[in-house]
Order: structure tokens, then C-alpha cells, then sequence
């Protein structure tokens, strides 16, 4: 996730465009750049780090008329970017604009085109040379491959050769007093101002200018200049678009309207699963595509598995282990990272560490990940963060693409760290041969749907917001499950407590009558993960044992089920999928639930007492 800026208008475009990427930092903090037309041609500046780097960069912002400007520092048409990485480390040249063989053409991106390897390959040997390692760099030189005379044309060749998912801003010198803005399948707006008009990723950007906006769909390319905005569709016909009149306020408007930034991160969870699984999963034979090195010998012969890591992170480890060991038939071990370097683990050779962590900077992880790295044990770390310091301290990394989480309670990026890890089972269980063709072929086909189940899942959001805001006032909630429902009774737990300091605990199923069944009374809410098939006559029977001591059952099931209700006093419903692949859907109910209790208790939702996001101390 990054922030896109643009400017075309009669005032100076870079106090407007630095002032709208701070407006956007949220959206991507690792570097940032920004592109003005100035009479030779664009100019481009770039700094790796906060938006502050670049300013300093700039001398003299807002006078901005450094040497570093050449000239360009009263330009009046401008892009600018501020970025979340993915295809490339942050540094300088990695950060937007880009632009290809010359500066003809300058491009920011927000997104990932997946088809960018083929395309840079054509391209290479047609005689263009890269600069950056960024997916984005094939844009410009496209360009100027498509270019004869028409941007807008040229534009739309372009985006027909791409896949993934993209929002761009594009400047081209041959055409001064134009900027031209694509979308699919990332957000972009179109500020509408008097006599200027704006690009941003988001409303924020815009509204100290315009409050009046065209929201661009999927497909849909914006043509603007000072006194006009032109959208059309992919095939250059007029669309038709309404004005949008943003009625938010600043804040507000920072998170797209949601109250909460955990709210808005709860339902950006199906773009996050999509874009994780973007470029990863292939067609032609059906299967999994990971950008990881690791021989079909290799993988037969490893021993075990080591999932390390903190918190929601080692929880998503619970269910990667469960995956691996299933699917993979490798014996897995998970463990706390805090735990893991003092007991002096036995490590046998040729075993493969994976460190989880949203942040890739939790100081006990990263000790842990040391630990191992120090007795040769090759890591592949599964992080939200490129560049962080677990990810440069790996061997290999395996990147969730859920963009910047800002609230202190984990939900998009553990999801997505629960696809990255049904990935890395599915690619292991291949190399090891334990996986069968048919199997494969089922598993993926449920992997491609979760997106859209997952925006089935979010539609519950006001059932669920019910149940949450009646659990806020309970002195203390069970969540009880088996197997993988275990690992997401765990998660429910932690979600809870952490954000509405309601007490919480989760147990195995078969556990509670071995001492904690002696708590459960009169109204005491038990909340009974039940979706996998081959354990429910099990759950049935545990979710008996509490109801007949008076407990209020509140079961998690998979649609179709009909055991699960009759020992209920409600069924919160997730779509059928496989089994395996439920755990990204039942995270989300689990989160809703914790999320409108503490609503309901008043609480700081997004920055809860006593807790950090990313925790940089032992
Ligand atoms: C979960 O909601 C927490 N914020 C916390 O448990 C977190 O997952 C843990 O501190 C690990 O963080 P990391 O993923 O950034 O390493």
C-alpha cells in the first residue's frame, strides 16, 4: 500500500504535493518522491525514509527552489509518492517517480503488477535499461515503447499488458499540461478543484483543496488538466461519472470513514488476502509459485520445522504448523521467541527456521532469529515489512503484502500471514511429494475464493457487532476449540483482552473438564470455534458439557452444519471452503467480536493501554 499524490493547477504544485503525502503517510512510510514538470522537462527528487528525509532533501520546503529542483521548483504540474515497499528494498532509487530510458515519461505506483518479471525481460532485451529493482519501472519503459504521439493512448496499450493490481499517476514531458490516472484494483480519487484538479490515493490528500471528487472504479483512467477532468474507460469510451461530496472530517477521512483504524484494517482483510496472494498462485498445472530457494532434495530430507515468533504472530505459527505437518508430513515445532533462545533448543540439521512478524522488528524475534542464524540454521522470514530488520537478517523472505497496520491489534497482517503460511505448506508439501495433484488442485481453487468469502464473512459484521457489544459486559469469556480452532480460540482470546481489557482464555476443547470447568457457571459467554468438519461430534460434546453448567455458548461453524446449532445459543456462520483453509475466515468474526466490545466498554480501540505496535524491547 502506497500514497499517490497529483497536482495540475496555476500554483506551485510542491508545497500541494508534500502537504498531500503527509496526508497519506499512513498509507507508507519507507521512502518517498516527488516528480514536477518544469520547463526542461520532469524533475525528480527521491529519498529513502519519512516524507521529512525528502523535505530536508528539498532545502527550503515550502520555498522548495534547491539545486536538487533544477530549475522545476514553480512547476505547476506535479506527481508525487509516498511508499510502502514490495518489490525492492527502501532506498532512493527503489522510491517513486520512476521513469525509463530517459525522463519522457514519469510514473508512480501503488500496487503490484504481477506479469512484471516477463515484462521487464521483453524489455531488457529490446535494449531498455533498469534502474530500480521495483515491479513499477516496466511502466515508464512501456511507455515508451507505446508511445506515438497520444498518452492516453499510449497509456492504454500499456495497462492491457498488465496484471495485478495498480493505481498510477503518470506525467510525460511530450504532454505539459496533462496528467493521466489508472485504476484497477487500487484506490484512487480525482479532486475536483476551481481551475485545478488533484490525484490521491485517498480524500485526505485533497481536502484542504476540494471537497467535490470523481471516485475512479476498477478500469477506469482519468484524463486531467487545470479546467478538465475526462474519464474513460479501457477501451478510451466517455464514462459518466457523479461527483462525490466528502462530508469527513480530517481524521475521518484518514481512515476512509471507519471509526477505527482496526476497523478499517478488519475490512481491507480481502484486498490484503488478494494481494498476498498476488503473482503466488499459478494456473497451468494448478499450484502454488514462491519466491523462495529451497531443492525437492533439500525439502525431503529436512527433519523439522522451527515457526518462531510474538504474540497474534505465534499464533498464526499454531496454524502453520497444524498446515505443515498435514500437508507437508514434516514435523513442525512452533514456539514463542521470548521462550525459544533460552531453553537451548535442539535444532537437527538441515531443520528450516521460519520467523513470523508483522513489524520484522520485535527485539525477542529477532534475537531468536539471530540465535538461530548463529548455529547455521537457514531462516525464511514471513514479514509486513520490507527492509525491516528481520527481513534483511534472513536468508529468504516471504513478504504478506497486507500494507502499513496501524492499530496495535493485529488483523489484516495475521490473515495474511495465515495465507503466506498455507503457501509455504502447500510448496513444501509438493517438493516432499506428500501433496497429491487432485488435492493441490482443490486447495488452490479454495485459496482463489477466500477474497471474496472473506467479504462474505465482513457482510455479518452487524450480527456479530450484537453479540460484541452484549460480551462487554462479562467479567471474564472462554474460547474453546481443537485443532486448528484452537489456534484461532488463542487468537480470540489475546484480540480480545488487548483492546477491551475484558479477561479471556482460551483452552483446548478436551481440556476444560481437567480443572477450568470448575469456572464455567450461570451466563459465563463460552465462545466454541466449531468448523472443522471431522471434530464437531467432539465439539458437541464439549459445547454440552459447558451449557449444562449455564454457560452461554456462542459457537463459530461452517454453513451447512447441523450439529453445531442445537448445542448453541448462536451460530455465528462462515462460507464452505475446505477446512484447512477456514482459519483466515474465522479470524474475522473473532476480531468483529473483540473489536465492538471494546466500542461498547469506551476503550482506546486503537492504541490500547500499556501495549506498543511493534514491541523493540525484551
Ligand atoms: C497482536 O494484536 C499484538 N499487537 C502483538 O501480539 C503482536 O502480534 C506481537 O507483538 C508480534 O509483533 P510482530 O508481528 O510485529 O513481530
Amino acid at each position: 500500500m502506497c500514497g499517490i499524490v497529483g497536482y495540475v493547477g496555476p500554483q506551485r504544485a510542491l508545497p500541494i504535493l508534500i502537504s498531500g503525502l503527509k496526508k497519506l503517510e499512513y498509507r507508507g512510510y519507507d521512502s518517498a518522491g516527488v516528480s514536477l514538470l518544469g520547463p526542461d522537462g520532469p524533475v525528480t527528487s527521491k529519498a529513502a525514509g519519512k516524507i521529512r528525509e525528502l523535505e530536508a532533501r528539498l532545502e527550503g520546503v515550502p520555498g522548495g527552489e534547491g539545486p536538487v529542483l533544477d530549475g522545476a521548483g514553480d512547476a505547476q504540474v506535479g506527481i508525487g509518492h509516498t511508499r510502502w515497499a514490495t518489490h525492492g528494498r527502501p532506498s532512493d532509487t527503489n522510491a517513486h517517480p520512476h521513469s525509463g530510458c530517459s525522463d519522457d515519461f514519469v510514473v508512480v505506483h501503488n500496487g503490484i503488477i504481477e506479469n512484471f518479471a516477463a515484462l521487464k525481460e521483453d524489455l531488457v532485451a529490446r535494449g531498455h535499461a533498469f534502474r530500480s529493482e521495483t515491479d513499477t519501472e516496466v511502466i515508464p519503459h512501456l511507455l515508451e515503447e507505446e508511445y506515438r504521439g497520444d498518452l492516453v493512448r499510449a497509456v492504454l496499450r500499456v495497462v492491457a499488458r498488465l496484471r495485478g493490481s495498480f493505481a498510477l499517476a503518470i506525467m510525460a514531458r511530450a504532454e505539459p499540461d496533462r496528467l493521466v490516472a489508472v485504476r484497477k484494483d487500487s484506490p484512487l480519487v480525482i479532486g475536483l478543484g476551481d481551475g485545478a484538479n488533484f490525484i490521491a490515493s485517498d480524500l485526505p490528500a485533497i481536502l484542504e483543496h476540494t471537497r467535490r471528487a470523481y471516485i475512479l472504479e476498477d478500469g477506469e483512467v482519468a484524463v486531467l488538466t487545470r479546467d478538465s477532468v475526462e474519464v474513460l474507460d479501457t477501451a478510451g469510451r466517455p464514462v459518466q461519472k457523479e461527483e462525490f461530496l466528502v462530508r469527513w472530517d480530517p481524521g475521518q477521512a484518514e481512515r476512509a470513514g471507519h471509526p477505527h483504524f482496526m476497523h478499517k484494517e478488519i475490512f481491507e482483510q480481502p484486498d490484503a488476502i488478494r494481494d498476498t496472494l498476488s503473482g503466488r498462485l499459478t494456473d497451468d498445472p494448478p499450484g502454488v509459485r514462491l519466491e523462495l530457494k529451497l531443492s525437492a532434495e533439500a525439502a525431503a530430507r529436512m527433519p523439522r520445522l522451527f515457526l518462531v515468533a510474538c504474540g497474534t504472530a505465534y499464533h498464526a505459527g499454531l496454524v502453520g504448523r497444524h498446515l505443515v505437518e498435514r500437508l507437508a508430513r514434516l514435523p513442525a515445532e512452533v514456539e514463542v521467541a521470548s521462550e525459544f533462545r533460552y531453553r537451548d533448543p535442539v535444532v537437527p540439521e538441515g531443520s528450516l527456521a521460519v520467523i513470523i512478524s508483522q513489524s520484522g522488528e520485535t527485539a525477542d524475534t529477532l534475537a531468536a532469529q539471530r540465535h538461530l542464524r548463529s548455529r547455521n540454521v537457514p531462516v525464511v522470514a514471513v514479514t509486513n515489512v520490507v527492509g525491516s530488520s528481520v527481513a534483511r537478517e534472513a536468508d529468504q523472505v516471504l513478504y504478506t503484502w497486507a500494507g502499513p497496520e496501524i492499530a496495535v491489534a493485529s488483523t489484516k497482517a495475521y490473515t495474511t500471514q495465515l495465507v503466506a503460511l498455507t503457501l509455504l505448506a502447500i510448496h513444501l508439501g509438493r517438493l516432499r511429494g506428500t501433496l497429491s495433484d487432485e488435492v493441490t488442485v482443490e486447495l488452490v481453487a479454495g485459496i482463489r475464493q477466500l477474497p471474496a468469502l472473506a467479504r462474505q464473512v465482513l457482510e455479518q459484521a452487524p450480527a456479530v457487532e450484537a453479540v460484541g457489544r452484549r460480551l462487554a459486559a462479562a467479567r471474564d469469556i472462554f474460547y474453546i476449540g481443537r485443532g486448528l480452532d484452537y489456534a484461532l480460540a488463542l487468537e480470540g482470546q489475546l484480540k480480545l483482552k488487548e483492546i477491551s481489557y475484558v479477561h479471556a482464555e482460551a483452552y483446548p476443547a478436551g481440556e476444560l473438564k481437567h480443572g477450568t470447568l470448575a469456572l464455567i457457571e450461570d451466563g459465563v459467554p463460552v465462545i466454541a470455534m466449531a468448523t472443522q468438519p471431522d471434530l464437531v461430534d467432539k465439539m458437541a460434546s464439549n459445547m454440552r458439557e459447558v451449557k449444562a453448567r449455564g454457560a452461554e455458548v456462542i459457537a463459530v461453524a461452517m454453513e451447512g452444519d447441523d450439529e453445531v446449532p442445537r448445542h448453541a445459543d448462536q451460530v455465528i456462520w462462515l462460507p464452505r471452503t475446505n477446512p484447512l483453509l477456514v482459519p483466515a475466515l474465522a479470524a474475522i468474526p473473532l476480531q468483529l467480536l473483540a473489536y465492538y466490545a471494546a466500542v461498547e466498554r469506551g476503550c482506546d480501540v486503537d492504541q490500547p493501554r500499556n501495549l506498543a505496535k511493534s514491541v523493540t524491547v525484551e
